[in-house]
């Protein structure tokens, strides 16, 4: 972000206030920092009460030996009994979990905690006839169906730790993560609706299968819900391996004892995208991570679970989907929204119409969606009743000013308070956000971190910026629901996120920050390679890989570019080949769609130059800053460290005379 943008977003003097009522009866109030900052173990252990163990823990936390964390050590517990089965003891069978809405109207479903308990049961005993045992991995692609869910929720219930991938990934995608975490298991559907239309999964899981195999790793069983009916070809159904949801979960026993896990238990792996092309199999376990789960979606969304209900928007194949519609909500007893579908289906108003028929009084979504629906124009919320809302929430990216306010003014009636809410996937839970009824809101900022989280804005050094500066964003202390490592690579899991401040013993989030003068904190984005494009992290090497598998291109870099709907955007800059010639006419429409395979639709670029060189350093690393500069249309910055200074104006030449072009 530009130093310009900088000051502009600081200028910003906008304030809102809690509103009184819910001050009055806020979960969380200002005497709860205090409380944290004076006894850290003992205020998370007071949060971890918030869930039912076996066996209590005998100690809050081991850091004996950083960066490897032990939260609740020697506790046991259940994940999905903490989920489902307590409330159910509790007397609240008949509460309703879900109110589920399929894309295409009308298709509706009301789940109860009762029949949650009975479906997460019937699937458990199906994984387990299935051969699936505690510690064996199970991959889940799925749509935004409440089997996802519900199988989710069983992996937990048996101690089978669940990988969830996107349902936008490619094969080659779900492959490489079906063999890195060697899944025994891929829970799927024949498909899901996406705009109007059933769009198909089974094939993609079918292929994958295929490409696992080529990378040495069998999957032994795919379990199939039938979502649309789709026919799924001659070729489509494997009868050795494929096994239907209908003919199997729906007709096992209800009954189902769990066993408690140790807290330590690894509860799910959520690949990520980091600085090198692989992703990172980041990794969750139980105890710790449903404390930050819950106590979090508790406080920050001031959850009354008697009568609030929820929605969260969000994909279940990234960890919001995970901490925030699957542990947190249902942990705390929560009824929430459940939708499958895009917010334009099969018109523009559908999700403020969900809000209005469900009273949804809390809705939690990614500021991408909000500057589309500003772009769209205020008539198409004003025209639904949305007074049921009283606390909005903002996950993703940095939320711009215009946006926020547009957010609290137009769909929050400016009466709901806005909580721009920081964390990652690495996180587990919120860390950084307002509490609604204590923080006033600034438009932008996402405050400072909540009770019982350590934050600091830091120099390259290690020493703090203080108010009115930027640096490095760091998290001082542990945390419940932080990692404890990246699959099968723990020595870069302390590269990644501890080597940079050993010393100190913090974690550096990857993201650059800035205090403001009264302390308040802005989250400015990531200093890595990493891209943020719809609240969604893409790796530049992970798309420049992609690239040059393909055979017409010898070189590509991509960065991450300034994008007003979609905060960055991917742009690619190849070298072709000397064979490939001019590469042909469409030859960036051919490599999109390169992209597209190799990863999923979001991964594709968005615009693709065809140079002639890469501008490098005399070492040789690209110097992505200048090729940022020409993708956001910006006079080119400092070149005197290129090898060769001529570069920039071949590369900016060719693109302003059009040349591979769009
Ligand atoms: O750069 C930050 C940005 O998203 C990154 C984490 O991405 P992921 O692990 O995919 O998790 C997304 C959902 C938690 C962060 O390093 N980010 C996330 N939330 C915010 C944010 N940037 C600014 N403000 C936020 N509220």
């Amino acid at each position: 972000m530009s130093d310009e943008t900088l000051s502009n977003l600081l200028k910003e003097d906008r304030r809102f206030e809690p509103p009184a009522e819910l001050a009055a009866d806020a979960n969380l109030t200002e005497e709860a920092y205090a409380r944290a900052e004076a006894d850290r173990e003992g205020f998370w252990a007071e949060q971890a009460d918030r869930l039912s163990w076996d066996t209590r823990w005998e100690r809050v936390l081991d850091w004996d030996n950083p960066p490897f964390a032990k939260w609740f050590v020697g506790g046991k517990l259940n994940a999905a009994y903490n989920c489902v089965d307590r409330h159910v003891e509790a007397g609240n069978g008949d509460k309703v979990a879900f109110h589920f809405v399929g894309e295409p109207v009308d298709d509706k479903q009301t789940i109860t905690y009762a029949e949650l308990k009975d479906l997460v049961s019937q699937a458990a005993n199906t994984l387990t006839d299935l051969g699936v045992q505690t510690g064996d991995r199970v991959a889940i692609y799925m749509p935004m169906i409440p089997e996802a869910v519900v199988a989710m929720l069983a992996c937990a219930r048996i101690g089978a730790p669940h990988t969830v991938v996107f349902g936008g990934f490619s094969s080659d995608a779900l492959a490489s993560r079906l063999e890195d975490c060697q899944a025994k298991v891929v829970v799927t559907s024949d498909g899901g609706y996406r705009r109007g239309a059933p769009s198909p999964l089974k094939p993609a899981v079918d292929e994958a299968v295929v490409k696992a195999a080529d990378l040495g790793h069998t999957v032994e069983k795919v379990l199939v819900v039938r979502r649309t009916g789709q026919d799924l070809g001659a070729d489509g159904w494997d009868s050795d391996i494929d096994v239907w949801w209908h003919e199997s979960v729906e007709q096992a026993s209800t009954e189902h004892a769990c066993e408690f896990f140790d807290a330590e238990h690894p509860l799910y792996v959520m690949y990520t995208s980091g600085t090198t092309g692989k992703p990172k199999g980041i990794l969750h376990t139980t105890g710790g991570y449903l404390t930050g789960a819950a106590y979090t979606h508790w406080a920050v969304f001031d959850l009354k679970p008697e009568t609030d209900v929820y929605w969260c928007t969000a994909d279940i194949g990234w960890v919001t989907g995970h901490s925030y519609i699957v542990y947190g909500p249902l942990a705390n007893g929560t009824t929430q929204v459940l939708y499958e579908g895009t917010p334009d289906s099969p018109e523009r108003g559908r999700w403020w119409d969900i809000i209005e028929e469900y009273g949804v009084t809390l809705f939690y979504t990614a500021p991408t969606a909000i500057r589309s629906f500003m772009k769209q124009g205020r008539e198409i919320p004003d025209a639904r009743d949305l007074s049921s809302l009283r606390l909005l929430g903002s996950v993703g990216e940095p939320i711009n000013p215009e946006a926020y306010v547009w957010y609290r003014h137009v769909i929050g009636g400016d009466r709901t308070p806005v909580v721009d809410t920081w964390w990652q996937t690495e996180t587990g839970s919120i860390m950084i956000s307002p509490l609604p009824g204590v923080t006033h809101g600034k438009p932008g900022s996402a405050m400072t971190p909540i009770p019982g989280v350590a934050a600091d804005v830091v120099t390259e050094e290690g020493e703090s910026v203080g108010p009115g500066n930027g640096g490095y964003l760091v998290l001082t202390e542990p945390w419940p629901a932080m990692l404890r490592t990246i699959w099968g690579d723990d020595e870069r899991f302390k590269d990644t996120y501890w080597s940079k401040y050993r010393d100190q013993g913090w974690y550096f989030a990857g993201d650059g920050a800035k205090l403001d003068t009264d302390g308040d904190l802005w989250v400015l984005g990531r200093v890595d390679d990493v891209m943020n494009v719809s609240g969604h992290r893409l790796s530049t090497t992970e798309i420049e890989s992609a690239l040059v598998s393909h055979p017409k291109v010898a070189e590509a870099a991509v960065v991450g570019a300034k994008d007003e709907d979609t905060g960055q955007a991917v742009c690619a800059f190849v070298i072709l080949r000397d064979e490939a010639g001019d590469g042909g006419d469409d030859i960036v429409e051919e490599l999109r769609a390169h992209v597209r395979t190799q990863i999923g639709p979001i991964a594709k670029p968005r615009q693709i130059m065809v140079v002639p060189e890469l501008p490098k350093t005399r070492s040789g690393k690209i110097m992505r800053r200048l090729l940022r500069d020409v993708a956001e249309n910006r006079e080119v910055g400092d070149v005197t460290t290129l090898a060769d200074s001529s570069v920039m104006d071949l590369i900016s030449k060719g693109v302003s005379s059009g040349a591979g072009g769009e």
